[in-house]
């Protein structure tokens, strides 16, 4: 039963991770007490952390005394281009307490995170602004994966202006102009999060970035609006309402074309792992087909596309109901 030992496993990464000691070691500390006395440790406490890291690969052992990191180590150094940092300061610090609560979700229904954090996570992490980077740059390595299957299944070459409505870190819009260079891109976000992104974003490719707050009023023009990983944080009737300001921010021609997994669509056993985060985390929910429907009926919609791609997310395209 190697899986009842896998939250052991997460924890040795994330004190490994907390005190950059892989990174550490890549800098040249090889041996436990360079490494302690650099990260300012308990030596014999972080030689047993070592021997731990050591047998699950993280490390391999010089000849000499000392460490080196393996290769699969190296996904823990943040500068890694598929690193899992983010991942796992994430998963322990923000998700690991709603997630021991389950129990408690699946007799009361609602979410857990509120109850350990003190606050809803969108909150939290403006409160604690290192816990937004964590999950901004973890949604960042996501989109990466699933990215390639959206762009394949999308099709902008006849739009115009593209406005990704809690579009984060505008990686799907970056991705869209560099098939279309002649889109006009919108980022339409919460005021804290694009206050955190990189000065170079309004720039390459140029970026109108918007700030606001999707349940109030979406005041922007665009042909195509999408909205990706959003309505799986919202329960039916907060859904509803970013459903309704998007409708009337559109015209009758505008594409809303949202990005999301479709339950009963053969979707990989990861999917119904990311539902029940929503349930502990937001209070949202993966839906299917005709849980779907319904909010676009409720929200003066109607859906004219459905595009699976290769992997877990499809493309549901709606326009406006014509009454
Ligand atoms: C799960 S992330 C998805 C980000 C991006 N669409 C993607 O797929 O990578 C949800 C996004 O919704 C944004 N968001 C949350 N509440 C919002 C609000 N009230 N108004 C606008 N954006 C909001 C968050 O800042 C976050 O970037």
């Amino acid at each position: 039963m190697a899986d009842l030992q896998a939250y052991q496993r997460v924890a040795v990464m994330h004190a490994l991770a907390s005190h950059h000691v892989l990174g550490a070691i890549s800098k040249g500390h090889h041996t436990t007490e360079a490494l302690a006395r650099v990260g300012q440790l308990h030596a014999p406490s972080l030689e047993r952390l070592l021997r731990a890291a050591l047998d699950i690969g993280l490390i391999a052992p010089t000849g000499d005394g000392g460490y080196l990191v393996t290769e699969r180590g190296q996904r823990l150094d943040p500068d890694h281009p598929n690193s899992l940092y983010s991942a796992i300061m994430l998963s322990v610090e923000q998700y690991w307490p709603a997630w021991r609560a389950l129990h408690q979700a699946v007799r009361t229904g609602l979410p857990t995170f509120q109850d350990v954090h003190g606050c809803p996570p969108w909150e939290w992490r403006r409160r604690h602004p290192e816990q937004g980077r964590f999950f901004n740059e973890w949604q960042v390595q996501q989109s990466r994966q699933v990215l390639s299957d959206v762009m394949v299944a999308l099709d902008l070459a006849s739009a115009h202006t593209v406005v990704d409505i809690g579009g984060g870190q505008g990686t799907l819009l970056r991705a869209c102009y560099a098939r279309w260079p002649h889109l006009q891109l919108v980022l339409f976000e919460q005021e804290h999060t694009l206050a955190a992104l990189p000065a170079r974003m309004e720039e390459d490719p140029p970026v109108c970035q918007v700030a606001g707050d999707f349940f109030r009023g979406i005041p922007v023009r665009g042909d195509v609006f999408l909205l990706k990983s959003i309505l799986h944080d919202w329960e039916d009737e907060a859904a509803v309402t970013i459903l309704r300001q998007c409708a009337q921010a559109m015209q009758d021609q505008t594409r809303l074309i949202i990005v999301e997994r479709v339950l009963n669509r053969g979707l990989s056993p990861q999917a119904h792992m990311v539902d029940l985060a929503m349930l502990l985390v937001t209070g949202g929910r993966e839906r299917n087909l005709e849980q779907y429907f319904a909010l676009f009926s409720a929200a003066g919609l109607q859906m004219v596309r459905l595009t699976p791609t290769a992997g877990d997310f499809s493309l549901i395209e709606c326009q406006r109901k014509l009454v």
